[in-house]
């Protein structure tokens, strides 16, 4: 079965999961947060090399201020308790997004984890946090002019090889799977220059209830994917889905 080398998900439907069972929203990130940790280990497990989760988008702050302090303090402590475990599984842990908005301790913690983990090579965790897709564009346009007007390089250099090396992903392969659950089908202004050519995968599960045997359905879905780029399908052949 042929694998995604990147994985990317935006992790929807922890206030709803909560909602159906008559609990307060913030049950449903807790139970979410158990979610993430159940998968990041199986797709460690499964050799995938990448994956990229969106835990916050700037479009997140416009929610009430109980609920956004809740997430931040859950993000706090779960950094602070799990990436011992991270870096066991020698996962490699690190954050795209506009740090600026960012608490001060929240953003030491976020270094600090960055630090522990930045020579494990089993597997690359990104999360995304006060990320968004237009903003990563946005900043890597305003790299690019300054290179420009520093003489650093003409303007006939900027191409999309460039563009892409401007962006908080530059290290990374584009990722080949996107996953969303709770049966939303859209963006949300997550990886918009990276997803070009992803395979989209939609489940109506909520993300508390998205385990393993979950996952293994969305990569038994991007299996039976034939992958094109362009191309036609005599010029790739027939792939291989077993
Ligand atoms: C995703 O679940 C978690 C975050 C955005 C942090 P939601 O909180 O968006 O859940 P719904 O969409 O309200 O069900
Ligand atoms: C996107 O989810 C952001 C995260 C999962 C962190 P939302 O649930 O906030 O997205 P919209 O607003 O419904 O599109
Ligand atoms: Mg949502």
């Amino acid at each position: 079965m042929s694998l995604p080398r990147h994985i990317a998900i935006i992790m929807d439907g922890n206030g709803r999961w909560s909602k159906d069972r008559a609990k307060p929203r913030h049950l449903g990130h807790k139970a979410g947060l158990e979610a993430l940790k159940t998968i990041i280990e199986a797709v460690a497990k499964r050799g995938i090399r990448y994956l990229t989760v969106f835990a916050f988008g700037i479009e997140n702050w416009l929610r009430p201020s109980e609920e956004v302090n809740y997430l931040m303090s859950l993000f706090l402590t779960a950094l602070k308790r799990d990436i011992g475990r991270l870096h066991e599984h020698e996962i490699q842990v690190l954050f795209i997004g506009d740090r600026k908005r960012i608490n001060t301790e929240l953003i030491r913690s976020m270094e600090e984890a960055e630090a522990l983990t930045r020579q494990n090579h089993k597997m690359t965790l990104i999360v995304a946090f006060n990320y968004s897709g237009r903003w990563d564009i946005e900043q890597a346009c305003q790299q690019l002019a300054q290179k420009v007007a520093e003489n650093i390089m003409p303007v006939s250099a900027i191409n999309e090889a460039m563009i892409s090396h401007h962006l908080s992903t530059a290290a990374w392969p584009d990722p080949d799977l996107f996953i969303r659950t709770s049966g939303e089908q859209r963006l949300s202004n997550f990886l918009l220059w990276q997803l070009s050519y992803a395979e989209l995968y939609f489940t109506e599960k909520y993300w508390p209830e998205f385990d393993e045997n979950e996952l293994e359905k969305a990569l038994a879905f991007y299996a039976l994917r034939e992958r094109r780029f362009g191309q036609i399908s005599e010029q790739i052949g027939m792939k291989d889905a077993s």
